[in-house]
This record gives C-alpha cells, sequence and structure tokens, in this order.
C-alpha cells in the first residue's frame, strides 16, 4: 500500500479540495486493495513496509488460560511479529488494538482465533459572528436558554487542538466544571494543566498513529501537545462554545460580538489532526476517550471516503458514542456542488451541510469601458493608486498550461508588473493565487469564479488587493479584457455589509446527497451557516495559514462544512442544557422537523451554485431553527435496537452487527427488517425503474414506509398533511395511515404508515414533497426525497 503523498492541511482554502474529491477517491481505492489482500488470502505480498491497522478483538471470547486482556492482545500480537507495538490499545469505540504490520503480518494476525478484524488505517482531512443573530438567538432567546442546564452540558471536538489564551475561552461567571467530568487536560510542548479552566476544561492530543506513519512530530513546526498550532480546531470549538467577546472582528470586518452557540457549555478538545492529516488510529483513540472522559456532544469537522459500516473505524467509533448517550455531529463534505459526494452518512449521526448567512464583504472592481462589478474580500492594507490600472488575464501572461490559475512560479513578471491579474479559481489556494501574483509584481488580483462556483464567493484576507468575483462577472470581465486594446481596472473595498438577502442560499461547496451508500437514508440532514464565518484562531499562523502570513489574529473568517458543524454541535449543547433526558436521535429529530426550507417570502432556498431552488438533497430538513427546536413537538426518536435492526435489514451478518456495534445480536428469522422502517426524521425513496419497481409494468410501484412519533411537549392532537415541492408535480401518490394521532401524555409513543405510489419516471429523475404532522401550534415536517435510478 502506497503512502499517502504528505500535503498540507488546507484551512479557508479547505473548500478549493473537493473539486473533485480526490484524496477521498485515492483512501477508498487504497482501502479497497488492502482489504481485498487481507481478507481474500489469494495474494502473498513480500513486502516490508509496515502501515498501521486497527485490530478488534473477540473480548468477551477470550481463551480462558489469559485472565487480562492486555496481555492476550499482546500475546496475539507477538505471535506474527516480534517487533510489533501496540499503538494504542481501545475500550469504547471498539475492544481491540491498533498497531504496525507489513502486509503479510496483518494477513497472519487476522487468522488468528479471536480476532474479529484488521482494519487498514485510512487518512481523514479536515472538511468558521453574526450566526447567533443570524440564528435567532438575539438577547432575549439567549437569557431564557441560558436558563437550562447549559453549562452542564460538555462538548468535546476532535480537531487540530486549541489556543487556549482566547478571550472565547475567558471561564468568568461559569460555575465549578461538572461533577461528571473524568479527562484531563494534558501536558506537552507550548501546553500545561493550567492552559485550562472551567469553559475549557479537557485538552489531549492523540499523535502515535500520526508519528507512526509520518515519523517523529517536528517540534519547530508542530507542538506535540494539544495546542492548535493550524487555527482549524480553535475555529470550530469557539463556534460551538466560545464565550462571548464584544469588539471581535477580522482586521475591522464582521465586527461584533463573537459567541459561540452555546456560550455557557464547557469545551473539551481531542488534538487528533496535525500537519499531515488526521489518522483514523487516532481519531478512534480520540474518541475512545470522549466516551471515557464523559462528553455530550462531539464535534467533528473531518472526513474520509465512504466505505460499508463494518469496515469504518469512524462509524463504529460514533456508533459507540451514540450508544453511550453523545450527540455526533459531523460535517457532511466540501464536495459540492455535484451530486453524491457526502462523507459522514451513517444514520445514527447529524450529517450538516452548510448555507450562507446575510452578511457580506463586497469589493468593487470598475473597468476602463464604465462597467461595475460586485465581489467579496477581506483585503486590509495599502490600497493601490485610484487611478484605472492596466489589467491582464494570468493565461495570457503564462507559458504554464495551469498558468490562468496563477500557480506557483507560472507567471511572466514581464506580463504582469504593475498590472491587476485575473486568476482562475480552482486548484491550487485561493490566497496563494495572490501571493503568486504579488511576488511576480502584480498590483492586484481578481480571482474568477467558473461554472464549478457559479456566483459562490468566500471572502479572503489576501496580501494584496484582491478581489473573489462570481461566474457571470467574471465572463464579462474577461470578454472585455480579451478585446479591449488598453483593458484597465480599478478597485475598491467595502468593509462589512449587513442584512444582504436572499440568505441563506446553500454554499456550492457543499456535500450532496443521494446517500450512495444507504440510498434509503436521506443526507444531509440539515444545513447551518458555514460561509465567511468569524471565529476564533490560532496564534501560531496567519489568518491565511500561509508561512509568508506574519500577521496574527485572534479571530478569522473562513468558509466550509467545518464551520456549519460545530454551529449545530452547539446548537445540539443549547437542547440537551434544556432537555437533558433527551436522546441524541430526539434532538436531531427536534433540529431537523423545524428546519425551515423557505424565506419570508414564501419561496424555497436557493442554491448559490445554479441560482435555482435547492432540494432535500442539498439541505436535508433544512435550515436549523434552533428556537424552534426547542419546542418541536414530537420526535422521532430511535434506540441502539432500532439500528441494529437497521443492520438485520442492511443483511448484515451477526459477525458483521459484532464488529459494528460490539453487541452480540442475531436477526430473527422471522421478522422482516426494512431500511425503510429505521425511524428516521426523512425519506428518501428510491424507485428502481429497470427492475420494474416505479412502474416499468404500467402499474405503479408501491412501498411503505413506517414511523413512530414520540409526544415531547402537551397532549395534543396532530393532523399530517402532505405538499409536493413544485406544486404542479403531483406524480407520487402519498397516503399516511392514520391521518390523526392522538397524544395524552408526555413520551408517548404513536405509530404510522406512508405509502408511496408512482408510475414509471425515466432514470435520473428526482422529485420532493414534505410531510408535516401539526397540532395548530407545532410544525413536525419531513422531507421526502423521491428518485428513479
Ligand atoms: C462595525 O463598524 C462599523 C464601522 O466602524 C460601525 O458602523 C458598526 O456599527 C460596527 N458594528 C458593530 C456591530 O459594532
Ligand atoms: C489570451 O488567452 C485567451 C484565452 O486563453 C486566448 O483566447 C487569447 O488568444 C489569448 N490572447 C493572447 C494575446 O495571447
Ligand atoms: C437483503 O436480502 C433480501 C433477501 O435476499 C433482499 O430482498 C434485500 O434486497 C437485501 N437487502 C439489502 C439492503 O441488500
Ligand atoms: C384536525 O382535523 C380535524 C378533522 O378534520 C379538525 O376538526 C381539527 O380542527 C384539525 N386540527 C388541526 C390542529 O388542524
Amino acid at each position: 500500500m502506497k503512502r499517502m503523498p504528505k500535503t498540507k492541511l488546507a484551512k479557508t482554502q479547505m473548500v478549493e479540495q473537493h473539486h473533485g474529491d480526490k484524496m477521498n477517491m485515492l483512501i477508498f481505492g487504497c482501502f479497497q486493495i488492502a482489504l481485498l489482500l487481507l481478507f481474500s488470502g489469494r495474494y502473498t505480498i513480500a513486502e516490508n513496509t509496515k502501515s498501521t491497522y486497527i485490530i478488534h478483538m473477540d473480548k468477551f471470547n477470550m481463551p480462558t488460560s489469559f485472565n487480562n486482556h492486555l496481555h492476550w492482545y499482546d500475546s496475539s500480537l507477538k505471535s506474527v511479529s516480534d517487533s510489533a507495538e501496540m499503538l494504542y490499545t481501545y475500550k469504547h469505540v471498539a475492544h481491540g488494538f491498533s498497531t504496525r504490520l507489513t502486509t503479510s503480518e496483518a494477513e497472519l494476525l487476522a487468522k488468528q482465533p479471536g480476532v474479529l478484524s484488521v482494519i487498514p488505517e485510512v487518512r481523514y482531512e479536515l472538511h468558521t459572528t453574526r450566526t447567533p443573530e443570524f440564528l435567532g438567538l438575539g438577547k432575549t432567546a439567549t437569557l431564557s436558554l441560558a436558563s437550562g442546564k447549559q453549562s452542564e452540558v460538555i462538548v468535546g471536538v476532535l480537531d487540530t487542538g486549541v489556543w487556549p489564551e482566547l478571550k472565547s475561552f475567558d471561564d468568568t461567571g461559569l460555575g465549578p466544571v461538572p461533577s461528571s467530568w473524568k479527562g484531563e487536560c494534558e501536558t506537552g510542548k507550548n501546553f500545561k494543566p493550567s492552559n485550562c479552566n472551567k469553559k475549557l476544561i479537557g485538552a489531549r492530543f492523540l499523535a502515535k498513529g500520526y508519528e507512526a506513519a509520518f515519523g517523529p512530530i517536528d517540534e519547530k513546526t508542530e507542538s506535540k501537545s494539544p495546542r492548535d498550532d493550524d487555527g482549524h480546531g480553535s475555529h470550530t470549538s469557539t463556534t460551538a462554545a466560545g464565550s462571548a467577546v464584544a469588539g471581535a472582528s477580522l482586521f475591522g470586518f464582521a465586527n461584533g460580538t463573537a459567541r459561540g452557540m452555546a456560550t455557557q457549555a464547557r469545551v473539551a478538545t481531542y488534538k487528533v489532526c496535525w500537519l499531515g492529516g488526521c489518522f483514523t488510529s487516532d481519531i478512534a483513540a480520540g474518541i475512545d476517550k470522549a466516551i471515557q472522559d464523559g462528553v455530550n456532544i462531539l464535534s467533528m469537522s473531518i472526513g474520509g471516503g465512504l466505505m460499508d459500516y463494518y469496515k469504518d473505524t469512524v462509524g463504529i467509533g460514533t456508533f459507540a458514542a451514540m450508544a453511550h448517550g453523545i450527540l455526533v455531529s459531523n460535517s457532511a463534505g466540501n464536495g459540492g456542488p455535484s451530486q453524491a459526494t457526502l462523507s459522514n452518512v451513517a444514520p445514527w449521526i447529524t450529517t450538516v451541510g452548510a448555507g450562507t448567512i446575510d452578511r457580506d464583504f463586497p469589493a468593487y472592481i470598475t473597468l476602463g469601458n464604465g462597467k461595475r462589478y460586485t465581489g467579496v474580500s477581506l483585503y486590509k492594507g495599502k490600497l493601490p493608486p485610484n487611478s484605472p490600472l492596466p489589467i491582464v488575464y494570468a493565461g495570457n501572461a503564462s507559458d504554464d498550461s495551469e498558468g490562468n490559475l496563477c500557480t506557483k512560479g507560472s507567471l511572466i513578471p514581464k506580463k504582469v508588473t504593475g498590472k491587476f491579474v485575473i486568476c482562475d479559481r480552482g486548484g491550487n489556494p485561493r490566497v496563494e493565487k495572490g501571493v503568486v501574483v504579488k511576488s511576480a509584481g502584480g498590483i492586484g488580483m481578481i480571482l474568477a469564479n467558473s461554472e464549478d462556483y457559479g456566483e459562490e464567493l468566500v471572502a479572503d484576507s489576501y496580501l494584496l488587493p484582491a478581489a473573489a468575483l462570481g461566474q457571470k462577472a467574471s465572463n464579462e470581465l474577461k470578454k472585455y479584457v480579451l478585446s479591449a486594446p488598453n483593458p484597465t481596472a480599478k478597485i475598491a473595498f467595502g468593509g462589512t455589509q449587513l442584512g444582504v438577502q436572499p440568505s441563506p442560499v446553500v454554499a456550492a461547496f457543499s456535500s450532496r446527497g443521494p446517500n450512495l451508500l444507504t440510498p434509503k437514508i436521506l443526507k444531509p440532514d440539515l444545513i447551518a451557516p458555514g460561509v465567511n464565518i468569524l471565529a476564533g484562531w490560532t496564534g501560531a499562523v496567519g489568518p491565511t495559514g500561509l508561512t509568508v502570513d506574519t500577521r496574527h489574529v485572534a479571530f478569522n473568517i473562513i468558509s466550509g462544512t467545518s464551520m456549519s458543524c460545530p454551529h449545530v454541535s452547539g446548537l445540539a449543547a443549547l437542547l440537551k442544557g434544556a432537555h437533558p433526558e433527551w436522546s441524541p436521535a430526539a434532538i436531531r429529530s427536534a433540529l431537523m422537523t423545524t428546519a425551515y426550507r423557505t424565506y419570508k417570502t414564501g419561496q424555497t432556498i436557493k442554491d448559490i451554485a445554479t441560482g435555482l431552488q435547492a432540494t432535500p438533497f442539498d439541505y436535508g430538513a433544512g435550515h436549523v431553527d434552533p428556537v424552534a427546536a426547542l419546542d418541536p413537538g414530537l420526535v422521532y426518536d430511535a434506540t441502539v435496537d432500532d439500528y441494529l435492526n437497521f443492520f438485520c435489514a442492511l443483511n448484515y451478518t451477526s459477525f458483521q452487527i459484532k464488529l459494528t456495534t460490539k453487541r452480540e445480536f442475531t436477526c430473527s428469522k422471522r421478522k422482516v427488517y426494512r431500511v425503510e422502517d429505521l425511524n428516521y426524521p426523512s425519506f428518501a425513496v428510491p424507485f428502481d425503474t429497470a427492475s420494474g419497481l416505479g412502474g416499468g409494468s404500467g402499474r405503479p410501484a408501491t412501498v411503505q414506509y413506517k414511523r413512530i412519533l414520540t409526544n415531547m411537549g402537551t397532549p395534543g392532537t396532530y393532523n399530517v398533511s402532505v405538499s409536493s415541492q413544485s406544486p404542479s408535480d403531483v406524480s407520487v401518490q402519498i397516503v399516511v395511515q392514520p391521518q390523526t394521532l392522538s397524544f395524552r401524555e408526555l413520551y408517548e409513543k404513536k405509530g404510522y404508515t406512508v405509502t408511496f405510489s408512482s408510475p414509471s419516471k425515466p432514470s435520473g429523475t428526482t422529485s420532493f414533497a414534505y410531510l408535516e404532522w401539526s397540532d395548530g401550534k407545532h410544525k413536525v415536517t419531513s422531507p421526502i426525497a423521491f428518485s428513479w435510478t
């Protein structure tokens, strides 16, 4: 197995990496090959290079000759390799350990008695204040929310660590650390136990897998400790649960009070991501510790490729967390706007896509022909002369085939000196393009969107005067520059603009459904703010993350589903504080069924990539509305047993169920298990046109889904109604039985069935509807996504 190329973690630039999700595909490919090697036994490998494996042991069937499971693990390991050491032993995510082995040793180990599986390690990638106001968490709402047990809630963040000196971690006014907390504040380079307080209550680092793969950490460039040398982890943790900081801004942009979603909740960070990536042996160890330490919410803005749940170390880890009552919130990925680009699709986690907020950072480009275009920028510094300057397209100032992208060293200085340079978006990081233009003598940069990005504008703190422009404006700009004899431009910056409409719109980069792994489960679950978000930053690198950027900031503005995920983590902490007894599934259901899908005008939320109406494949149940989520009326709850039945429906063997859940469970031969019946707050209904399901025979195809609602409020009678996303589309008949549900007491459960009948449709067709239960006060809404394959 070839080692992954070493690349630096992308930060602000991470949204560019998706086009396409090459790294994910590569990981996926490698993983498949390794599994083949492992489990087919048909290949004999004479290879001495070692890689990391995660070994699941059948702890409850330990041979009686051992009285200590660690001795047993070690003896099994020593039977295939004298030199191998255990990196970690796992208690909660799995029974087992991780270690370095050659492929032949791994193959041998897989055959030892009591060894359930030997799973190759996978590398994950990291996928940023107006958001409280945008989410309706103004002063009044905040006060009533804070009256719950919010300060008892602990949000664990698996990320790049933390910059503890940030004011966002000020613990003024917080009571003692919750007595349930069993975690630690670990000591390491530039980090000591006194860096924790009553806000940042725990900080750990897990680097054994990373060091085993890459060699010892170079302490000159990264701290072997919980300290964040990257910025991403400080940003996500302060977004979820940072304290309020007045007068926050990035160079004056987005000024105001910066605060996390749950200002009273506690933060515990687990540094599992390093400059070379996040490794699943470390991630699993982080989840293991988080469970043991007693976190209530786990926020993971990281992702890798899709794989069957029983082979997916992170899926297995998050299952264990859910089974311990922890809500796990994950980023959906930055693979959009292409379809079927999701990561993190397990039905026991909350998968979060990204939308914009009503804030903008305008920059104005005026051309020699008098035309003016509005883009965005976070540039702060010396302004270019306010007179028209020559402008050139990078593709015309380079001999390199990728010169239009302004890749390193691609620009010919003679052709760009003293000019504005138009660079196409994509490929290398956006801020790096600016540095390339600057070092070639350019005076400013225009970042031009291609079709892939549409009108989506991500703001960056460039090191030279620069602005990002949407696709339409970019096309006109290039046409002018390529045709005018002496094209010129001027640039001006407009600071921070509030009240931008429409908002939210779905971000182009936000990963989209359908869910390739389990098509009958709709993902993402919902969207939250993820574009141009202000939150805490590291003191170790500047806001662009580039080595040439020597600026230091306490807050930075970045974008990604990495930023939307901690918003939901923090909001889940608010719900947990208000309703400590709610399960992870109940909290997710409340967030989903109260989400909104239309603007005040009644129009459906837009997709910025197309300018058209977005759909549940883009936004799931819609945009999060935390105030409504506090009082959902009814929820779709789910327990470990529901997921066990779900695995039976996937035809998992008892062995595969044990690998995924650590539980002994045999599916009943007499019971009918159906994925359609997993008690999920949304519906994905794939019709198979080719096989006749979906009406190939001319008759409508009929499928039935079952759901159970739990009353979380006062007694009430709920009526159901169904509506189509586009009123003219009535092709699928939807029948709900019964049509009325009466709840007399708290936690009372009532079931219903919904039957979908569809005529034949061409493969590739999609259509969307909503099912809503209402008692006149609450609206419990589920999206329905139909697809014909
Ligand atoms: C941000 O700064 C601008 C310009 O200085 C000012 O007009 C505005 O009121 C400030 N906004 C906040 C929320 O402090
Ligand atoms: C500039 O680039 C465009 C697009 O690649 C090309 O069509 C045009 O011929 C180039 N012009 C010059 C003068 O090289
Ligand atoms: C499970 O097996 C049954 C019976 O063979 C089949 O009808 C069903 O489609 C399978 N389910 C999945 C999810 O593969
Ligand atoms: C539910 O339907 C019944 C019967 O049509 C009606 O009397 C009742 O007012 C409805 N309730 C609500 C909340 O719409």
